[in-house]
């Protein structure tokens, strides 16, 4: 290829699930499908800066955060890299330097893996158009999406907007355990704008890690029955999507949180992965819900923290709440505001 040296820039949203991704065939195959909301101000910042290099012996990289030398996810992406090589056959050609940043505090809890492995995706993408121009947009962001899930699945929800669907579901055309695409149907306004609030209640390391959590899949008693429920679910909040119907919204949302963590909690070995903290916050929705009649809700990922989400239309009255009755429960009262976005964006 022709291209000596030069650097592609991409921020690359969080994504929060309402179907959950739990558990994994072979190659970053989902064993469900699932759909989440893509975030708008949770994003990681990419720059992949590459020369082209003698020879073409190794994958050669080095990693920066913040601009500053950072190796701590050294191997992770040399996994990657490696997984990927033979869908971009020019990595050997170019010594890289990635250099990342993420607008949410580090060490936060949020998963930072999603964003940083979509915003990572894109700039490899980046440099394959660069030396194959004539490709198309559609293919593009498929193959970025298509990358990114090698190196977590859940990443490949994080290129695109607003409603995201992974895994092959019969009734949602174009979804694919290949990549992430765009919800395809019609959404109701009433998920216009919708607002998710994080509420730091552990930033500690998380307890278990992704990988092992889909692992604990395999043998786990209530698996097959999980994987169909998850269809079912999905099936439902397309319904919903449509109709606007935001009671029947919140039950699958909840559900879907409660079951992750109920797979947790009945996998061998077992974890508990929420707080005290959650369980207060939990319960302090549910009345605040039933008080006022306000369509709010939470949902959780593989950790302690709580994703509060609601209407754009009640977010004074929701906020307000957060303030008096859930800070208390945060961390150094910490508590991050998002809503839906649109996706990945080149810089
Ligand atoms: O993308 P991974 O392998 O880190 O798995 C993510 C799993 C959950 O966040 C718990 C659920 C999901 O669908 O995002």
């Amino acid at each position: 290829s022709s291209l000596e040296n030069g650097s592609f820039q991409w921020s690359a949203p969080s994504n929060i699930a309402l179907v959950k991704y739990w558990g994994k065939k072979d190659q970053q195959i989902p064993a469900n499908p699932s759909v989440s909301f893509t975030l708008n101000h949770c994003k990681t910042i990419t720059k992949l800066t590459f020369v082209k290099k003698e020879n073409q012996n190794t994958l050669l990289f080095d990693l920066l955060f913040e601009g500053q030398p950072k190796e701590d996810f050294k191997p992770k992406i040399q996994k990657f890299l490696e997984r990927i090589e033979k869908y971009l056959p020019f990595l050997r050609e170019y010594h890289f330097t990635i250099d990342t940043q993420n607008t949410f505090p580090h060490s936060s809890g949020i998963a930072s893996s999603a964003s940083g492995m979509a915003a990572l995706a894109l700039c490899l993408m980046s440099l394959e158009k660069a030396l194959n121009p004539a490709m198309t947009d559609d293919y593009f962001y498929q193959k970025a999406s298509f990358l990114a899930r090698l190196g977590s699945g859940s990443a490949c929800r994080s290129i695109k907007g607003q409603l995201v669907v992974w895994g092959q579901q019969q009734n949602i055309t174009g979804s694919t355990d290949l990549y992430g695409i765009p919800f395809p149907n019609a959404v109701h306004a009433n998920f216009k704008n919708y607002q998710d609030t994080i509420l730091l209640v552990d930033k500690g390391e998380k307890q278990v890690s992704s990988t092992l959590g889909h692992d604990l899949m395999h043998q786990h008693p209530y698996a097959e029955r999980r994987f169909e429920q998850a269809h079912e679910n999905l099936d439902t909040l397309q319904a919903i999507f449509e109709s606007g119907d935001l009671d029947q919204f919140i039950k699958v949302v909840e559900s879907e949180a409660l079951t992750l963590h109920a797979m947790m909690m009945t996998s061998m070995p077992y974890f508990i992965l929420m707080k005290p903290r959650t369980l207060e916050i939990i319960s302090a929705i549910w009345s605040f819900r039933k008080d006022t009649k306000i369509p709010v809700c939470f949902t959780l990922d593989a950790g302690a923290n709580v994703h509060v989400l609601y209407p754009e239309a009640v977010a004074e009255k929701v906020l307000q709440f957060i303030k008096d009755k859930l800070v208390g429960f945060c961390q150094n009262g910490q508590y991050i505001c998002d809503q839906i976005g649109d996706g990945a964006l080149p810089m």
